[in-house]
């Protein structure tokens, strides 16, 4: 009995939690899977993934049927059955406040505290406030203390990196493994649990409590200030013309710097980069470090002048189109006013891409569905296709134009927005695409267009970072 394999649970099964899950059946261990929303237990449960990510539904369909992936809604079941329980629930931003919302990770804790009566490990993964897991760590003794169950709780933090898209390959082959304990139990069971990683020497970084949960929040930061990093420099080359793209090969060819994650463009979005450089800021400024991580607001400035600023363009595009078509001499390119906004009203503008990232179906805090929502809301005829995002974008902002198909959305339009780089809009021939369009006019917002070859069909094509010259 002592040495068999650790029985495992995760406990929230959204994103985080069900790719968790299947990996770790996948590993070889058994997993089951615990979550408050019945719905989302019954899907699982048939083997069902509900949300889009490539790799995961092969996955999770192959353990079920084996038996050695399950399903519940019972906490109490998993507390009894589970040596390991990691907590994957959300920790969502705030209603109308900067701060993380620890409700959901409260009362799971709080629930499987209440209902272990053997020896155990609770392993956090939630992203959380530092400070958190030593308070939960606590909670956890007290609770057990009152009710006087039997069996020795420790709790470690094992924060998560994987990305929306890559999440299987992530969590299998992760770049590190960090784990933060306050006691002695944990890391030799971790070290079983993630035994394949270590085979294949992932570096594992054994560290306490706080360390674990800031470096979560650490290298969110850092890839939300890279990204506005250089997208600040776009408002400048937007300004005086100049390559964009060019700079941030050039500086990215030292290896201090790098070159991944200086693409400009529309700017980040998702459930993840925007929630925590602001529940960092407000962590820090809990602790009487208000200036600290003042640098996060500029960053969450920055980010956000980039839907700004494709609104902007849009407008600049289709005046300096309009005022060609009427023979006027146009004379556009400063910052437009107000006014400018006018021109709107009426267009017909194709909005390729909703999803804050390809390969994902996830809107949340999408630059390119707050920008197509704007230009809905100045009056543009907007018509919008995703190939997975729609349903999640018309959820919601349901009164925009969703079409199933590229064709569809970009027919008769006077403008073409590509927002969201998916392979099928990277992948689009001028050539077809214009015999479709009102106009060939196109703005690029994630930079992923030849512009010459595009040119060569007719096409105006305005990457962001880069002048437009009407
Ligand atoms: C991010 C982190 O990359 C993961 O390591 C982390 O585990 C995750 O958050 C999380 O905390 O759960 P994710 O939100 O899936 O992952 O997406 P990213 O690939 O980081 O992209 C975030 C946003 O930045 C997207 O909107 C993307 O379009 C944008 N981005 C990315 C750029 O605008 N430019 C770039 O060069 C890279």
């Amino acid at each position: 009995e002592q040495d068999r394999a650790p029985r495992l649970s995760v406990i929230g099964t959204g994103y985080l939690g069900a790719t968790h899950a299947a990996c770790m059946s996948e590993l070889g261990f058994e997993v089951l899977g615990v979550d408050v929303d019945p719905e989302k237990i019954a899907r699982l449960s048939r083997g069902e993934v509900p949300f889009h990510e490539p790799g995961l539904p092969e996955l999770l369909r192959t353990h079920v049927e084996s038996g050695r992936l399950r399903f519940t809604t019972d906490v109490a079941e998993a507390a009894r059955w589970a040596d390991v329980h990691f907590v994957g629930v959300g920790t969502p931003q705030k209603v109308g406040e900067s701060g993380a919302d620890l409700r959901y990770v409260d009362a799971a804790l709080a629930s499987l505290a209440a209902a272990i009566d053997r020896d155990a490990l609770i392993v956090g993964k939630s992203t959380v406030p530092v400070g958190t897991a030593r308070r939960l760590a606590a909670m956890v003794r007290r609770v057990r203390a009152e009710a006087g169950l039997p069996g020795e709780v420790e709790l470690a933090w094992n924060p998560e990196f994987l990305r929306e898209g890559f999440a299987v390959k992530d969590t299998l082959t992760p770049d590190r493994l960090v784990i933060g304990t306050d006691g002695t139990r944990a890391e030799p069971v971790l070290r079983r649990v993630y035994a394949r990683q270590l085979a294949a020497d992932t570096p594992w970084i054994s560290t306490d409590l706080e360390t674990a949960e800031l470096v979560k929040v650490a290298a969110n930061a850092f890839l939300a200030t890279k990204i506005s990093f250089i997208n600040a420099f776009s408002e400048i080359t937007e300004a005086v013309g100049g390559d964009i793209g060019t700079l941030a090969d050039a500086i990215g060819h030292d290896a201090r710097i790098g070159r991944r994650f200086l693409n400009a463009g529309v700017g980040f979005g998702g459930g993840c980069l925007p929630k925590d450089i602001r529940a960092l800021q407000a962590r820090v400024s809990e602790l009487g470090l208000d200036r600290t991580m003042r640098f996060l607001a500029e960053v969450d400035d920055i980010n956000l002048r980039r839907r700004d600023r494709v609104v902007d363009l849009a407008v600049q595009v289709l005046s300096a189109a309009r005022d060609a078509g009427r023979g006027e001499a146009a004379a556009y390119g400063g910052k437009t006013t107000g006014s400018g906004v006018e021109v709107l009203r009426g267009a017909r503008i194709a909005v390729l891409g909703v999803t804050f990232k390809p390969d994902s179906d996830d809107v949340r805090d999408s630059p390119a569905l707050d920008v197509a929502n704007r230009l809905y809301t100045a009056g543009a005829d907007v018509r919008v296709h995703d190939p997975e995002g729609n349903a999640n974008a018309a959820a919601r902002f349901p009164r925009l134009d969703y079409v199933d198909s590229l064709e569809e959305a970009v027919e008769g339009a006077e403008l073409t927005l590509l927002l969201t780089e998916w392979q099928a809009f990277r992948e689009m021939d001028p050539a077809a695409v214009g015999a479709l369009v009102d106009a060939r006019l196109l703005i690029d917002g994630r930079n992923v267009l030849d512009v010459a070859a595009w040119a060569e069909h007719g096409w105006t094509v305005v990457g962001l970072g880069h002048r437009f010259d009407p």
